[in-house]
């Protein structure tokens, strides 16, 4: 590297502990941040990819109430789960945390005072719906209604899951409550602190103003078109429950912050708790701290549900704070993801039209799945997954065009030259065009991955394969050993090269593999660092995170040369075939 490294703190949405997530999300909102990170690692910048799960709010007290037990358990169980499939899934986050933690808290309290003291929070009386049979306010899920923007019977009250709008609850049409179903609902007041969004509207416009050309087109045309509208408004940002985060001034006992004010803290706090848990304290400063590093790069990694929260409430909260000082960073870019869609319609853990994040990975080799997501990948558009699909892929394209690629030329190699890199001899014009093309595809592809295109660099990365693939069918080294064994082991050596740094351009979408793969051409040193748990004790109890170290890592996005004469180690497939009974038995057991 000949530039300094980067400081590029990945953010990826907080995914609420109130149940197993689904492929659409993990293809929308988790795997790609990890794609991005791990190839960021590898060109040296420093990478802080953080994120944990959301605890509080109505998301997860529901699901408390539906399956009989609290809140606290509830969390446990989900926070437990997804950081179990993150581990499976290699998920590589520096700290997955969650928001119930005594740090979270205090960063979350901080900044409710500071906006308090600044005047970017105020306190007003609202209009709220109230259910007379339950004797409770009804807030955010435990309404439901008719979408005042495009008609969905199902939304709810703070957010409508068709069309991704925020609203005031009291906007629903033929509102209902949750809790008792009930549709006679009043309207009564109720006390409750409010950000100032108006307050923002002109800041954000003008933060949105510059330097944005890297965002996607949907995403900026969104959040431009909401603040060009002028029509921000205080925002409640206190709830009437008992599950969250205390309000922090006298008077309040039965209320709690919005979990949507303290969540998007969560990039902030988990910054300064993975800091303090590696000895570091201050070290989360070289992402966050404006005056210590304004040229940190701050990524967020959500579905477009999100859009709305990470492109105007949060940067606002942050101006707020900021308050015309330079204390913070703002968010450099959104890289937001449409919908995975299943069979042309939505996923829906309510109507039970799921694929199980968890139960996938037990079913099926975790590259499978970080290759057929993110050869789908809704970047653009919103995308559908079917099994056919699925099994078309893993067997047509990676099986076939990457993995028998890997498979014949190490296989071959093990064999006929005694278990080691054969040397080669001298390399025609051919050998030469070969090498290039390849080596060319660390900027081709390292491009694609720098702009977060990541369908975009696993073509280019199945296209030099194919590439490969090619050459040797031109060259077939198997016929020619019989005649002339020095032209066979060059064109060999020149495959075996160019799957050395193929092995490097797929590296960030196929971790597992292109270690295997690094450790029969004879590697010692480990690509990637290593994902571990640990238990956290602070004044609210204890939690389970997960990290990374990254420490022993030695995978470089570079074009190093393969030793001649380098022992290897037995190849095995990269990848498992499958066919229909097999898809069939597996797709029966996840029921
Ligand atoms: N829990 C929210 C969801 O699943 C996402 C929160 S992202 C955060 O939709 F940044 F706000 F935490
Ligand atoms: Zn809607």
């Amino acid at each position: 590297m000949t530039t300094e490294a980067k400081k590029i703190l990945v953010g990826v949405a907080w995914p609420y502990a109130n149940g197993e997530k689904h492929i659409g999300q993990i293809a929308g909102a988790y795997l790609p941040p990890d794609i991005f990170a791990r190839y960021q690692r590898m060109i040296g910048n420093h990478v802080l990819m953080v994120s944990g799960s959301d605890t509080h709010g109505t998301p997860v007290t529901l699901k408390a109430e539906a399956e009989g037990t609290t809140a606290a358990a509830v969390v446990d169980k989900y926070h437990e789960l997804f950081v179990d499939g993150c581990l499976k899934l290699g998920l590589t986050f520096d700290l997955y945390t969650h928001t119930d933690t005594q740090n979270h808290w205090d960063v979350t309290q901080r900044m409710f005072l500071r906006h308090w003291e600044t005047g970017y929070i105020y306190k007003d009386v609202q209009q709220q719906w109230y259910d007379p049979q339950a004797r409770r306010f009804l807030a955010d899920r435990y309404i439901e209604g008719t979408c005042p923007y495009c008609g969905y019977g199902e939304a709810r009250g703070d957010q409508c899951d068709n069309c991704g709008r925020i609203y005031d609850a009291l906007e629903l049409k033929n509102p209902r409550s949750k809790i008792t179903g009930n549709t006679a609902l009043e309207v009564r007041e109720t006390e409750h602190f409010f950000l100032d969004m108006g307050k923002m509207n002109e800041p954000l416009l003008e933060w949105m103003r510059t330097g944005k050309e890297h965002w996607r087109p949907n995403v900026l045309n969104f959040t431009r078109g909401q603040l060009e509208l002028r029509e921000l408004r205080g925002r409640p940002i206190t709830r009437d429950i008992d599950w969250g985060i205390d309000i922090p001034l006298p008077g309040y006992p039965d209320k709690r912050i919005y979990v949507w004010y303290d969540a998007v803290i969560g990039y902030l706090s988990a910054a300064i708790e993975w800091a303090a848990i590696s000895d570091a304290p201050e070290a989360w400063r070289e992402w966050w701290d404006a005056q210590v590093n304004p040229a940190a790069r701050i990524y967020n990694f959500i579905g477009k549900d999100n859009i709305p929260f990470h492109t105007i409430i949060w940067p606002g909260m942050l101006i707020g704070y900021n308050a015309g000082e330079r204390i913070f960073n703002l968010p450099y870019d959104v890289p937001a993801n449409e919908y995975l869609r299943l069979g042309g319609d939505k996923f829906s853990t309510s109507r039970g039209r799921v694929i199980g994040f968890n139960s996938v990975l037990r079913e099926f080799q975790p590259e499978a799945w970080r290759y057929v997501l993110t050869a789908i990948a809704p970047e653009s558009a919103d995308t559908d997954f079917t099994w056919q699909e699925f099994m078309d892929r893993v067997n047509n394209e990676l099986v076939a065009n990457w993995g028998n690629l890997v498979n014949r030329v190490l296989g071959f190699a093990y064999k006929r030259y005694e278990g080691r890199i054969p040397t080669p001899g001298e390399p025609d014009a051919a050998d030469q065009a070969l090498l290039e093309e390849i080596r060319a595809g660390f900027t081709s592809a390292g491009e694609l991955y720098e702009a977060v295109k990541l369908k975009a660099a696993l073509q280019e990365a199945r296209r030099l394969s194919q590439r490969v693939n090619q050459y040797l069918n031109d060259k077939a080294p198997w016929q020619v050993i019989k005649n002339d064994p020095t032209a066979a082991a060059t064109s060999l050596y020149v495959a075996l090269q160019a799957i050395d740094w193929l092995k490097i351009i797929w590296a960030p979408i196929l971790p597992f593999s292109s270690q295997a793969l690094h450790e029969m051409l004879g590697y010692d040193r480990p690509l990637f660092g290593r994902q571990y748990t640990q238990r956290v004790e602070d004044a609210r109890g204890s939690h389970l995170v997960l990290r990374y170290d990254h420490s022993d890592a030695c995978g470089r996005w570079e074009a190093s040369t393969l030793p001649p004469g380098q022992a290897m180690r037995e190849p095995v497939a990269l990848f498992h075939k499958l066919d229909d009974a097999t898809l069939e038995a597996r797709i029966a057991a996840l029921g």
